[in-house]
């Protein structure tokens, strides 16, 4: 059996504060994706999603100690020099950041950009044939008349079409694996549809395997194969997307997808999720969703609960075992109270 194409065990992130404790900001946080799988990462601001995939890429500063594993396609990617990363970034993990600004350069023609992007890569490539296939990237990513848009600088385009770039930009070197931090919070919702339908159209035909992480549970739903929930640097719920929204088992993944409109009246006896999440320095001990959690117990205080199969997904709650799957768990939605 070959390796999956993306192989992350028990990663861990701490970043090293002065005149204070270390920060975790991430912990032992699993992740499989296969080619051509599109793998969604949901949770609020703050719970890890950034610091998780910036780890994979080898992107942290060198005051984040990274602690765990990470393959690519086998290989393990920890604690490799920053050279062998550069190499592996771009050229076998093309990544999208929510901002498409970040990653264009104001002051070059995008048809240069993505040229550079693939001639750094490959040295052997004409400047020619690098600026042709500049051409037929902006071509995949269905951006009108590839030709004129080449030579246009990123000002000249419209935030939707900056995105398509960026992404075209990413997939200059064929990667077999593409990242996608938040890739439609900075766009219109009309545009971020056309953004989602791009990434599923690269997914399907190119066989890439698409990570996509979001805020936005809405995004994933019907997009994602498999789904994992972040909350306070942790994965709690994860499971085919599918699995996850007929029956979620974790309070904060019910909340979650309470908080989706177009689930607003099947979920009408769910209640949004109160507060908001814990600062990083000032994690609570046990279960770290408890102060929000209108199911906690005591136990809950004290002892963190292991992410565990129940049913068809893996969750991590005390009570898991307790909720029903959505559709017919309504009515008696609160589980009784534990001794
Ligand atoms: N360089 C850093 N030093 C200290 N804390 C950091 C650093 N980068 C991120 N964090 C903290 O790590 C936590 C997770 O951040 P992040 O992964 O960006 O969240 P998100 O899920 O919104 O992408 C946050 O509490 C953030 O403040
Ligand atoms: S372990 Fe307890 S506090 Fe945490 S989500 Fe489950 S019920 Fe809520
Ligand atoms: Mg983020």
């Amino acid at each position: 059996m070959s390796a999956p194409l993306l192989e992350v065990r028990d990663l861990a992130v701490t970043f090293s504060a002065r005149h204070r404790a270390e920060l975790q900001a991430v912990c032992g946080v699993d992740l499989v994706v296969e080619a051509g799988q599109l793998h969604g990462i949901v949770g609020e601001s703050g719970s890890g999603k950034s610091v998780t995939m910036m780890a994979v890429m080898g992107l942290l500063s060198s005051g984040a100690r990274v602690t765990g594993s990470v393959k690519l396609q086998g290989e393990e990617l920890i604690g490799r020099s920053q050279r062998f990363m550069r190499r592996v970034r771009g050229a076998r993990i093309g990544y999208i950041f929510q901002d498409p600004m970040t990653a264009l350069n104001p002051l070059l023609t995008v048809g240069n950009q993505i040229s550079e992007a693939i001639r750094i890569h490959d040295r052997k490539i004409t400047r020619r044939s690098a600026d042709a296939r500049a051409v037929d990237l902006l071509r995949l990513v269905s951006i009108p008349i590839p030709e004129r848009r080449a030579t246009q600088y990123p000002h000249e385009f419209s935030g939707g079409m900056r995105q398509r770039a960026v992404i075209a930009m990413a997939m200059a070197n064929e990667p077999a694996l593409l990242i996608a931090d938040e890739p439609t919070t900075a766009l219109d919702v009309t545009i971020q549809a056309q953004i989602m339908d791009l990434l599923e159209r690269l997914r399907a035909e190119k066989g890439v395997g698409l990570v996509l992480v979001t805020h936005d549970l809405g995004v994933v739903a019907g997009a994602a194969s498999a789904v994992s929930i972040m909350y306070s640097g942790r994965v709690v719920e994860r499971g085919h997307v599918d699995e996850v929204f007929a029956w979620p088992r974790h309070p904060y993944t019910r909340g979650l997808l309470a908080s989706l409109p177009q689930l607003e009246r099947r979920l009408a006896r769910l209640t949004a999720i109160p507060g908001s999440p814990p600062p990083i320095g000032n994690r609570p001990a046990g279960c770290s969703f408890h102060p929000r959690c209108t199911f906690a117990v005591d136990r809950c205080r004290t002892e963190m609960p292991a992410l565990r199969r129940i049913g068809a997904t893996e969750a991590a709650c005390h009570r898991a075992e307790e909720f029903g799957p959505l559709a017919t768990a309504l009515p008696s939605e609160a589980p009784h109270a534990q001794p």
